[in-house]
């Protein structure tokens, strides 16, 4: 069979269709047309797509992964608590990561530890931001496991957090802590 040619790049207007429909696919949670169209424009959301080079013409260039992510001022995020503030340069941010998935053919090869590692490469890269955080829902233990494995920090259980389908379930809160936070 082939062998996969992953490449990272940014996410396009081009995407649009097939980034709904994967995380309609993936996830248990809705999310609106304005979410999708924030992620292809980059308006106030960064993010960064997988694509597999060697898939024949057509879908050389469709994505098989994703992660999306907002600025947020430490300050005003819920985890202003654990951020050190020295700056004189301007205020401190945060990376808050929305959503990380890898369509199910091509999991278990990397491609979300990439896609996580370059987040983290981006961020480190930025004088005032502190780090990357997230929330995670509780049973997702193939998540967890990466987010351990990347050496996030699990800073709070928060009781309740997600309603799926009337049903109330716990998240967990990672970080990974980046320019000496
Ligand atoms: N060869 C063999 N195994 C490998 C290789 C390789 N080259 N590279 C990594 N692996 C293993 C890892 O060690 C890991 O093993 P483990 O599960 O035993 O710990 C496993 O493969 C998965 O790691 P990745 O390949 O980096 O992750 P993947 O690309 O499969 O994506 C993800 C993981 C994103 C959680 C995927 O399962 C998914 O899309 N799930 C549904 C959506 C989801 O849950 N998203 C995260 C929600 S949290 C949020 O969005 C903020």
């Amino acid at each position: 069979s082939r062998r996969p040619s992953i490449y990272y790049r940014p996410i396009n207007p081009n995407d649009l269709d097939r980034l709904e429909q994967i995380h309609r696919d993936i996830f248990p949670i809705k999310y609106e047309s304005e979410f999708f169209q924030s992620v292809v424009n980059g308006v106030g959301i960064v993010s960064w797509a997988a694509v597999d080079r060697s898939r024949p013409d057509g879908h050389c260039d469709e994505l098989i992964g994703f992660v999306t992510a907002k600025f947020v001022l430490a300050k005003e995020s819920e985890i202003d608590d654990l951020i050190c503030y020295d700056s004189s340069q301007g205020e401190e941010t945060l990376i808050y990561i929305l959503t990380l998935g890898v369509v199910e053919s091509y999991r278990n090869h990397g491609i979300a530890m990439s896609l996580i590692s370059g987040v983290i490469r981006y961020a480190s890269g930025l004088s005032l931001c502190r780090g990357v955080y997230l929330h995670v829902i509780a049973y997702n233990n193939p998540a967890i496991r990466l987010y351990n494995r990347l050496m996030f920090r699990c800073v709070r259980r928060l009781n309740g957090f997600y309603l799926i389908k009337r049903q109330h379930f716990d998240a967990f809160l990672f970080v990974y802590f980046v320019n000496g936070s």
